[in-house]
């Protein structure tokens, strides 16, 4: 019986490799004949995973709003990438209340291009290249609302610290910042010696870490819980990461 079981097991798994092989390859001729799935592909390889744009664009629109986020408010988005999140954002918002910055510029030349074809540009949202999170680039600019969406777990201790520097100055008492770490991913471990996103490495955080570091900028930390509790898709294996609120303490 268990002879048979495992037969099953590899028939199934070998049916499961050439279904995702002809999924493939159909992809890859339809992304040669059909311009907008080949754009949709190209955007979705500048914010990975493949597939889920308009799901994750949701989740974090949806995410904000349930938070409080309103028209009138001021949104910083850290690593926005070609603006998976921050299309919605900048057409919910009014015009002017949308800063997304990025430190590649592949993503930023998407995004400028996005904004011009979804008719956009009448909300006037700031683009800015920016290697420190917009400490050169962001004179005295205060946000509402902070947003830092699968960005948080590629950024070594130094740059964390240099990130909490950054946000407290852009943070009044009553601002919110969200943003997510890796939490109990099944490959918790191996992900961040062997796991690489684009040019990025990844790297586990805990809470009580970010806290230490945290506490010399006046900052507060609540983890939320998994995000794939909070709207992200659960089958996306990143679902099990946790979402961090920081507020501002008071003087
Ligand atoms: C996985 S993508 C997420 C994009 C977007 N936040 C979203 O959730 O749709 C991570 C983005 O963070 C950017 N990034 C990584 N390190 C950064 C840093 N130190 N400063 C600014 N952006 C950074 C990358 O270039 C990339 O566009």
């Amino acid at each position: 019986m268990a002879e048979t079981g495992t037969g099953n097991a590899i028939q199934f798994n070998r049916i499961s490799m050439v279904k995702d092989f002809l999924k493939r390859k159909k992809d890859a001729v339809l992304r040669r004949i059909i311009p907008s799935i080949k754009k949709q592909h190209y955007l979705d390889s500048l914010v990975g995973p493949y597939g889920y744009w308009d799901q994750l664009q949701q989740y974090q629109l949806d995410f904000l709003i349930r938070r409080g986020l309103e028209k009138q408010h001021k949104l910083l988005d850290i690593g926005c990438g070609p603006l998976q999140g921050g299309l919605a954002f900048i057409d919910y918002l009014n015009p002017g209340g949308y800063v997304g910055l990025d430190l590649r510029e592949e993503p930023l030349v998407a995004a400028y291009r996005q904004i011009a074809e979804k008719n956009l540009v009448h909300k006037n949202p700031i683009l800015i290249y920016s290697s420190n999170f917009g400490k050169n680039e962001l004179d005295q600019i205060q946000f509402d609302y902070l947003w830092a969406s699968q960005i948080l777990y590629h950024l070594p201790e130094e740059k964390i610290d240099r990130l909490f520097e950054q946000i407290s100055s852009r943070m009044t008492p009553s601002s919110l910042f969200f943003g997510d770490i890796i939490g109990d991913h099944p490959i918790r471990d191996t992900i961040t010696t062997e796991g690489y996103w684009r040019e990025f490495s990844f790297y586990l955080h805990s809470i009580e870490s970010l806290q230490t570091m945290a506490d010399q900028y006046r900052l507060t930390l609540t983890s939320l819980g998994p995000i794939g509790e909070l709207g992200y898709p659960k089958e996306i294996a990143l679902h099990t990461n946790r979402m961090l609120k920081i507020t501002k303490r008071q003087e």
